[in-house]
């Protein structure tokens, strides 16, 4: 049985998934308002592959019979500078979750919570790729600066994202 403070803890981490599906949701609707569809698909993209982060935690966490305590969403952040500025918002979120995913394994290894770990493995190597990501879409947007056609072919390039397979799918209790 998983330790009450790793039980919290993940708690915890379900919520900041959460929060991430729900800010890259109003990052999205953001691009929408500024006519860049393709950057709005990418972020919705990015969305629905938080919910599902938040889900596969939710599924070890039941498929382990600890107790799954959902809380409140905090409000995103509705409005932005430009369409630059949300990419480089969205890298500064992917920071702070791998920082907190660290802090996540570091309490598990000092519980000896062994399952747990090999879960959060996963989302170690997830947060590495998602890191990249974000940053290369950052550099991508200050290499095109203000030239219209390279904007709108990032934009192009955006809107090709397909929706990641969901890691939790084949899992018992899904
Ligand atoms: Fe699930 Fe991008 O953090």
């Amino acid at each position: 049985m998983l330790s009450q403070v790793v039980q919290d803890a993940l708690n915890e981490q379900i919520n900041t998934e959460f929060y991430s599906s729900y800010n890259y949701l109003a990052m999205s609707a953001f691009c929408e308002q500024q006519n860049f569809r393709g950057c709005a698909h990418w972020l919705r993209m990015q969305s629905d592959e938080e919910h599902m982060h938040a889900r596969k935690i939710y599924t070890f966490m039941i498929n382990r019979s600890a107790r799954v305590v959902l809380k409140e969403i905090s409000s995103p952040k509705n409005n932005y500078d430009s369409i630059p500025h949300v990419f480089q918002e969205a890298l500064t979120q992917e920071l702070e979750v791998s920082r907190r995913i660290d802090l996540l394994y570091e309490l598990a290894f000092k519980e000896k919570a062994f399952a747990a770990l090999v879960e959060l493995q996963w989302f170690i190597s997830e947060q590495t790729e998602e890191e990249r990501t974000a940053r290369d879409i950052v550099a991508k947007f200050e290499l095109v600066k203000n030239d219209p056609s390279a904007l709108l072919d990032l934009d192009r390039e955006l809107a090709s994202r397909a929706p990641a397979s969901d890691p939790t799918s084949g899992a018992a209790g899904t």
